[in-house]
């Protein structure tokens, strides 16, 4: 049901009063809290929640709660009756001396809210990657990045292992394929990614993909690659599943001499070099490689990474 519209001496009632319109051209020029305007307007906080209260009860204002703040603005629907009514009255009023002290007051509130931020910041970029890491996580950056992923592309992750990449992928594309040879593996993938629509997890092998041919846009090799006896085979089994001009990311060490993982975790290969790549994805049909040493995680103890990008043909 709509509401009655309000007579227009009802609406000269509210704007009757020095306060309420003093609240008024406050919140027209900014958002801000009950305390933010107690300060700039030099009243109690009873007097300015009272009138608060008639404005928002009337939609001359909005408010939005944030943690423990409710902040205020002039509400932009205003009726046209309303809106009128306030441009009349709005314009000598802003011309009066206590308007200019409370407009002057309330930038000096504004500027402490960003000298606040600025104070913060300036003693805060030693701790700020520690801090944010506490906050949300280690790299948001990155996660929020995979938004610039194409909404309409099939992706393979190929060598899944627990899901991690297929669970980052999958809020962003159409679909991603899941492939990983160890049933262990898979188990915790596919617990994992229960409930994301757009994921198929498959147990299969990079040499013999249990998926159609040219039905990916985008293949990710993420740390599996070194575990490949034959890696062309598998970089050809790639090509295959791979649609025309299609996208293959590989993700591994580079070369390294920790021997110890041969034992330790079964890798076949200590590592690749970007020539090394260049001939076996080019025997693979695959052009335009673009080899990229990463940067070093400071903490991390396994050997550098690098990104090897590759086409399929047009
Ligand atoms: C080091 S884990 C990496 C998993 C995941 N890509 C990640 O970055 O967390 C390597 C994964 O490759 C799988 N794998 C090894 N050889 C494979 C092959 N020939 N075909 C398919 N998966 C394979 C293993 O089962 C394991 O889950």
């Amino acid at each position: 049901m709509t509401q009655p519209r309000l007579q227009i001496h009802e609406r000269l009632a509210e704007l009757a009063d020095a306060t309420r319109c003093r609240l008024l051209l406050a919140l027209e020029r900014q958002e801000v809290t009950v305390g933010e305007l107690c300060t700039a307007l030099q009243l109690p906080q009873s007097t300015v929640s009272r009138h608060l209260k008639i404005l928002a009860d009337e939609a001359w204002v909005t408010s939005r709660a944030d943690g423990a703040s409710r902040w205020y603005r002039l509400s932009s629907a205003l009726d046209h009756e309303a809106a009128s009514l306030w441009a009349l009255v709005r314009a000598p009023l802003r011309e009066t001396s206590s308007a200019e002290q409370d407009v002057a007051r309330l930038d000096a509130v504004l500027s402490a809210r960003r000298t606040r931020s600025e104070a913060f910041f300036a003693t805060a970029s030693e701790e700020w990657d520690a801090l944010r890491t506490t906050m949300f996580g280690a790299r948001p950056d990155l996660l929020a990045a995979l938004a610039l992923l194409d909404p309409t592309w099939v992706v393979g992750d190929l060598g899944c292992g627990t899901g991690s990449l297929t669970a980052a992928f999958a809020p962003h594309v159409a679909h991603v394929h899941a492939v990983d040879a160890s049933p262990a593996m898979l188990a915790t993938a596919r617990a994992r990614l229960e409930g994301h629509a757009n994921v198929s997890v498959h147990e299969g092998t990079l040499e013999a993909l249990p998926l159609a041919r040219a039905s990916l846009d985008i293949a990710v090799l993420m740390l599996v690659l070194h575990h490949v006896a034959d890696p062309l085979r598998a970089l050809r089994e790639v090509h295959r599943v791979l649609r025309p001009n299609g996208r293959l990311l590989i993700a591994d060490m580079r070369a390294h001499m920790r021997t110890e993982y041969q034992q330790q975790m079964g890798h076949v290969w200590l590592g690749f070099d970007a020539p090394t790549l260049e001939e076996w994805l080019t025997d693979a049909g695959f052009t335009g490689l673009r080899f990229t040493p990463l940067p070093v995680d400071p903490d991390a103890e396994g050997p550098a990474l690098f990104t090897a990008v590759a086409r399929t043909s047009f």
